[in-house]
């Protein structure tokens, strides 16, 4: 189905099969695909290797504008360097995700973070964009939004899932740890998390991924065929 041509933006809170959701139906659709969950987290391994305090706005946004960081866009080959390394297992560790709200929390580094994901998405025929503000701020133009939610129980079995996570307590601990991320990133000023207002709102609590990627390509086609 290469029908589809235009900008997708997936945004919502963590632990709702976003990543995957988005993967696929950019596969789907022959389209790009931008991870920008990935490009904070390489600004937060910059972060951290420059040793700044993460309460230091400025040695924070200076640190990230000193590194070169490269994020792919082929939805089939993952792609996250910072300094030439690759850091596509460490972004998914403990360390950068515990880091990673007060790093994107900070102005001048979204600035910097926008101006490159627009860059890395226009002349793009087609393109699956995924964050958090992507059809707010970044492409306010996009041909469909969509905001994809689930509930928190639902959201820290999914996570426990893919670690390999069966402990109770720990999933428990895992819910706990996606509440405080969403409230984090949900309250700060620059950018909150919250739906667009043209955005399509799937929840997928009861959805199995299949589902989730299905509605969403069916969503995108109708959008392309309808104008
Ligand atoms: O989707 P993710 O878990 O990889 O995102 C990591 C963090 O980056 C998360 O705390 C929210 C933040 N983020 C953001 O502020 N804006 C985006 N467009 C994408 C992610």
């Amino acid at each position: 189905t290469a029908e589809f041509s235009g900008q997708i933006t997936l945004d919502g809170p963590s632990g709702t099969g976003k990543s995957s959701v988005a993967r696929q139906v950019a596969q789907q659709l022959g389209a790009h695909y931008l991870d920008t969950g990935a490009m904070y987290r390489a600004a937060t391994v910059a972060v951290l290797d420059a040793g700044v305090a993460l309460d230091d706005k400025v040695a924070v946004a200076r640190a990230v504008s000193a590194a070169t960081i490269e994020v792919g866009t082929d939805a089939r080959r993952e792609k996250v360097k910072v300094d030439g390394v690759d850091v596509r297992q460490r972004i998914r560790g403990a360390e950068v995700t515990r880091a990673v709200s007060p790093v994107s929390a900070v102005p001048a580094v979204r600035r910097l973070l926008v101006a490159r994901q627009r860059e890395l998405v226009n002349g793009a025929d087609a393109v699956v964009v995924e964050g958090r503000d992507i059809g707010t701020v970044v492409l306010p133009d996009a041909t469909l939004k969509i905001y994809l939610t689930a509930s928190p129980e639902v959201r820290a079995q999914r996570r426990a899932g893919q670690l390999g996570v069966t402990d109770p307590d720990k999933i428990a601990a895992l819910a706990a740890d996606l509440r405080r991320r969403d409230d984090y990133d949900s309250r700060r000023a620059d950018s909150p998390l919250r739906p667009a207002e043209d955005a399509v709102v799937v929840d997928s609590t009861d959805l199995a991924q299949e589902e989730t990627v299905a509605k969403v390509v069916a969503l995108a086609l109708d959008a392309v065929r309808t104008g």
